[in-house]
């Protein structure tokens, strides 16, 4: 069996979403919602300093390692963010995840399920992640989708979703992606 790999598509199109991999012209978009008052309380702390978001964009192009998505409405207004990161074997990490505030209430949802369909796309077979304690809706969104709770730190939950929970979410929540994705290469 192959292991599996990340790899940078140009896009996965979803229902009401869309994920692209993000560029160095996303760096404004970017820091305005990260440092959104309303949204940066339990993600890690981001500069103003746009150029600096560029760096990271430009570092990132050439880091096969992860994939950072730009969401973008079926319009094509950017309406969030999500990362695919820290592949251990088979299992593949996922976050930097922050919508926009007054999006749609779908988008969360949905948005779950497309990084769910991709990462199956590419071989993964299982999940992890980290969550703050305080961040509750997050981790109780988690749980809902049957992440099961590994470790703890004065801060973090920690969490890892099996294969089974994985394809009994997408079936339950089908409704939200009922086409399933498309992955377009780059
Ligand atoms: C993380 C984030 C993208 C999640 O999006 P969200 O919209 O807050 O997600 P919610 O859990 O409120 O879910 C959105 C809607 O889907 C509904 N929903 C959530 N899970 C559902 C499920 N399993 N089945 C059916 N409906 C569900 C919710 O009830 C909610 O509906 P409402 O808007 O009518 O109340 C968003 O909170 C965010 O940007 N947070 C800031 C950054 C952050 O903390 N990121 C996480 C770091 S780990």
């Amino acid at each position: 069996m192959t292991m599996p790999a990340f790899v940078k598509p140009r896009q996965v199109i979803g229902h009401h979403l869309v994920l692209r991999d993000a560029t160095p012209a996303d760096a404004e978009f970017i820091v305005a919602l990260r440092t959104d008052e309303s949204k940066s309380r339990f993600i890690s702390k981001t500069s103003s300093d746009v150029s600096q978001q560029v760096a990271w964009l430009e570092k990132y192009a050439q880091d096969n390692s992860q994939v950072y998505f730009i969401m973008e409405d079926r319009e094509h207004n950017p309406v969030g963010t999500v990362r695919l990161y820290d592949q251990q074997g088979d299992s593949f990490c996922w976050g930097s995840w922050v919508i926009r505030e007054g999006s749609p209430s779908g988008y969360a949802v949905e948005s779950a399920l497309m990084v769910y369909q991709f990462a199956l796309s590419l071989g993964f077979t299982r999940a992890h992640f980290d969550v703050r304690k305080g961040n509750e809706s997050v981790w109780k969104f988690h749980e809902r989708f049957g992440a099961v709770r590994t470790e703890e730190t004065e801060l973090d939950y920690f969490y890892s979703l099996s294969r089974e929970a994985i394809d009994k979410s997408l079936a339950k929540y089908a409704k939200f992606l009922p086409g399933g994705i498309q992955v377009i290469a780059a």
